[in-house]
């Protein structure tokens, strides 16, 4: 089977790796060949986060797509964050390693529900999170990520009537905590919205100094119990500036890398999923990039992001406005 064969039956390049190559060496070494870019979420697993040229957020990933002169884009995450950085960079060749890598929070907004959703609040400006198809990107007059969600509702005039979708964990938390007028998709993560609120109290029982710090993607009660909430990059700022020694981090496992690396003196102890065999809770589709994809990836230049054009270009300009709203606060 060709790899193209491959994509298609599998959704990422299978062939053979020969066993005696060294994969991060040969990644680095073809990286530079082909003038490529790594950028990778902070959910990937460690080697990978090791591996890439960049490690951020969703908003700090977009801007570094927005500025590379790189000519190939890797993207080590999901298959939204992947599609931003084509809508920003058409020009660009952006390759994931497993087009299963999806979102939940993403699929839980279907294109021809949401667009009933808008007919049916006439005068809305629509706001939604990145976590979206390019279709519900290209319905929307701005997007935010966690780390920009609050300013950015916060920059539209006091009394614009809002649409926030998909993520109706976000939208509630920006809606309390900016008094605008909301109406909320009902949609969530499937990954957030499982943790453990009574292995959290527990945990926070046993390590009484411990910060609780959790993702807005967390469902309510978890939101309420938290000393702080923030996106992944406001949250590992968190660990390294707090005088807190230990944490009880409420988001996906992968995030404990970067913090056990920036504060190694600091104990940070993962909040449990309800059915947690690990005491921790992954993200399975930021799961499905390993080292062998990304090889494989990068030696065939393949699975390629690609969008039609008219889809694209209508889903720039709530990106566009986004990292200008964005460059203009600073964040
Ligand atoms: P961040 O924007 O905080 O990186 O979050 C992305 C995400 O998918 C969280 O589940
Ligand atoms: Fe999507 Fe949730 Fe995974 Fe983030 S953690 S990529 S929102 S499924």
């Amino acid at each position: 089977m060709t790899a193209q064969e491959d994509v298609r039956k599998f959704g990422f390049v299978n062939q053979p790796i020969d066993s005696n190559i060294d994969l991060k060496s040969e990644i680095l070494r073809m990286k530079k060949e082909k003038n490529a870019v790594i950028l990778g979420h902070f959910y990937i697993n460690p080697e990978l986060q090791d591996i890439s040229d960049y490690v951020g957020d969703s908003l700090q990933l977009a801007q570094m797509a927005a500025k590379t002169d790189a000519e190939i884009i890797v993207f080590l995450g999901v298959n939204f964050m992947g599609e931003t950085a084509k809508i920003i960079c058409p020009d660009k060749k952006v390759i994931i390693p497993d087009l299963n890598a999806g979102c939940s929070l993403a699929d839980s907004c279907p294109a021809d529900e949401f667009a009933k959703f808008i007919a049916e609040h006439p005068g809305h400006t629509v706001v939604s999170y990145i976590n979206t198809t390019a279709a519900i990107k290209s319905m929307t007059d701005i997007t935010v990520t966690s780390s920009n969600a609050k300013q950015i509702a916060e920059s539209l005039p006091a009394d614009e009537k809002i649409i926030f979708g998909p993520d109706k964990n976000l939208g509630g938390y920006i809606n309390a905590q900016t008094g605008r007028s909301m109406v909320l998709w009902n949609g969530a993560c499937h990954v957030h919205r499982r943790f453990d609120l009574e292995a959290i109290l527990k945990l926070k029982e046993e390590h009484p100094g411990a910060k609780i710090i959790a993702h807005p993607e967390c469902e309510k009660p978890v939101v309420i119990v938290a000393d702080f909430v923030a996106s992944t990059a406001g949250l590992l700022k968190y660990v390294k500036n707090n005088d807190a020694k230990e944490f009880i981090v409420v988001t996906e496992s992968g995030i404990l890398h970067q913090m056990r690396k920036a504060v190694p003196e600091k104990t940070l102890i993962p909040a449990p999923a309800l059915d947690s065999t690990c005491g921790c809770n992954d993200c399975n589709f930021m799961k499905l990039n390993t080292l062998e994809k990304l090889y494989n990836c990068l030696k065939y230049e393949m699975p390629e992001i690609t969008i039609p054009e008219d889809v694209r270009e209508k889903a720039y300009r709530p990106i566009k406005r986004m990292l200008d709203v964005s460059a203009k606060l600073g964040l």
